[in-house]
């Protein structure tokens, strides 16, 4: 041991250097390392939720600021065996809740490639290469959007924020300076983080329209239509139109083409929330079925969704790109000194932030490493995973399906023999979740309690599937007796 470490009682020892040696970078790194590769080698086997003592163990970690440091490996220990278990594993195969991704491991690499040298990641002049390699990530989900070169985009830290700077895009061409009177619509079953972008945005509440959807929960354009004219002749100023690709409850498509015609027809910003669906595009089934996204002026897109990589990482991608940098340029004194040539992009000047974590890494590296084509078959596998899903369902007496899956969202109840039909799939799926051996999640469709089952992850293949609906299955009778 050196100068920067302390042995500390046989337990290990402790940094005293905020620069580390190499040799202490070495050793701490293993030491991470194999913590990371345990953890995920046990993945399999570990259980898909522990949130049994969550509240009390929340309550015990709260603590002062340490003003004295501690050692380096049972904080380790403690991260790994104490905090990290009492969760819900989302990274487990057989985790099929909310909208799963996976976190592949090439990215956290990546992330690691990218704190470690902590490059600047807000202005192209601090890393003019790696701002390259973010805006070559853009510029391919441009082109898989078919989008011309004009696009440009921005990767943000999540759906949410992309949705945001969409809709404060289409504010300022359409809008200017005046708020008041501009509207926005959407469907019933868009991501509510739309509307919260829409209010974040300064659009008042009551101008933006949440309209029913028909019996597969697609948006109904006549719907829109008539809200448009009715603001119209009112003196309002309709500026916005989202669609859904994939949409958070059951994965359905609005007919985004029907919707591009609208806003075509109307003057108005077609906004297309993709988040979770948009790169099914890269096959061919999810093409057809997504046909028209090309259609509109932005489109939002979840890296940390449909290509795996680690949550925190989304992305939005706008049409006619001045319109991205309109909404968010400012020059300012202090960065007065550089410029960016014609052709490259300067982050900042396409999003609310300055600094920022260096997303673009987490997503080029497993890309290069892997190839689009390794993605487009992970995804159109869901896709078939999700038809096999479906049709198990369609083959046992007493389970509904309330949509016909498009993408990979299923969502179903069991009809009990008696009692009450909400109630019963509330319980089961409190025994699915607690029997550990899948995580599901639930919404409501049409006033009624649903259990969703969402395959996105590249771990999960046709074993977690048999074994889902084989849970699904038991704990249903088991409940019905
Ligand atoms: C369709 C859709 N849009 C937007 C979002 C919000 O994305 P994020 O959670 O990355 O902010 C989600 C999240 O699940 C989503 O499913």
């Amino acid at each position: 041991m050196s100068e920067h470490v302390r042995e500390s009682g046989g337990k290990g020892w402790q940094m005293m250097q905020l620069e580390y040696q190499p040799e202490i970078m070495k050793q701490a790194g293993q030491l991470v390392l194999d913590a990371v590769i345990e953890h995920l080698a046990k993945l399999p086997d570990a259980p898909r939720s522990n949130l049994d003592r969550a509240e009390a163990v929340a309550r015990e970690l709260k603590e002062a600021p340490p003003e004295d440091g501690s050692d380096f490996e049972p904080l380790l220990r403690f991260l790994m065996d104490r905090v990290i278990p009492v969760s819900i594993n989302t990274p487990h195969p057989s985790y099929m809740a909310y909208i799963p991704g996976g976190g592949l491991y090439a990215s956290a690499l990546a992330d690691f490639i990218a704190s470690a040298t902590n490059r600047y990641a807000g202005v192209w002049f601090a890393a003019p290469a790696l701002s390259r390699l973010e805006a070559n990530v853009l510029d391919w989900f441009a082109r898989w959007m078919d989008y011309p070169p004009t696009a440009r985009g921005i990767l943000t830290s999540g759906g949410s924020l992309a949705n945001f700077s969409a809709i404060v895009a289409a504010r300022k061409h359409y809008l200017g300076d005046d708020l008041c009177r501009g509207t926005v619509y959407m469907s019933n079953q868009t991501h509510h983080s739309v509307m919260k972008a829409a209010m974040l945005a300064g659009i008042p509440e009551k101008q933006i329209h949440v309209l029913d959807v028909d019996e597969q929960f697609k948006a109904i354009p006549e719907q829109f239509e008539q809200a448009i004219e009715s603001d119209r002749r009112r003196g309002l100023k309709p500026f916005l139109l989202v669609g859904n690709a994939g949409t958070t409850n059951t994965g359905a498509i609005d007919p985004l083409d029907a919707l591009a015609d609208l806003a075509q027809k109307h003057d108005l910003w077609f906004h297309v929330d993709g988040a979770y669906g948009g790169f099914f595009r890269l096959t061919d089934e999810g093409k057809q079925k997504l046909h028209g996204i090309e259609r509109s002026d932005s489109v939002v897109l979840d890296p940390h969704k449909g290509l795996f990589v680690p949550y925190g990482t989304g992305s939005l991608v706008v049409k006619d790109g001045e319109r991205l940098r309109k909404a968010h340029m400012l020059e300012a004194e202090y960065l007065q000194d550089h410029s960016v040539p014609e052709g490259e992009v300067n982050p900042a000047d396409y999003s609310p932030e300055l600094s920022r974590f260096n997303r673009g890494l987490r997503v080029w590296l497993p890309l290069k490493l892997y190839g689009v084509s390794t993605f487009r078959k992970a995804l159109q596998e869901k896709l078939d995973l999700a038809k096999s899903l479906y049709q198990k369902f369609l083959n046992e007496p007493n389970f509904e399906v309330l949509n016909q899956p498009e993408l990979t969202v299923t969502a179903f109840r069991y009809r009990p023999p008696r009692g009450d039909i909400n109630e019963f799939n509330r319980r089961l799926l409190k025994a699915i979740n607690d029997s550990k051996k899948l995580f599901l999640s639930s919404t409501m469709l049409k006033g009624q309690f649903v259990i969703r089952t969402c395959i996105l992850s590249f771990r999960t293949h046709r074993p977690e599937i048999e074994a889902a609906f084989d849970v699904i299955r038991y704990y249903a009778h088991k409940l019905a007796k």
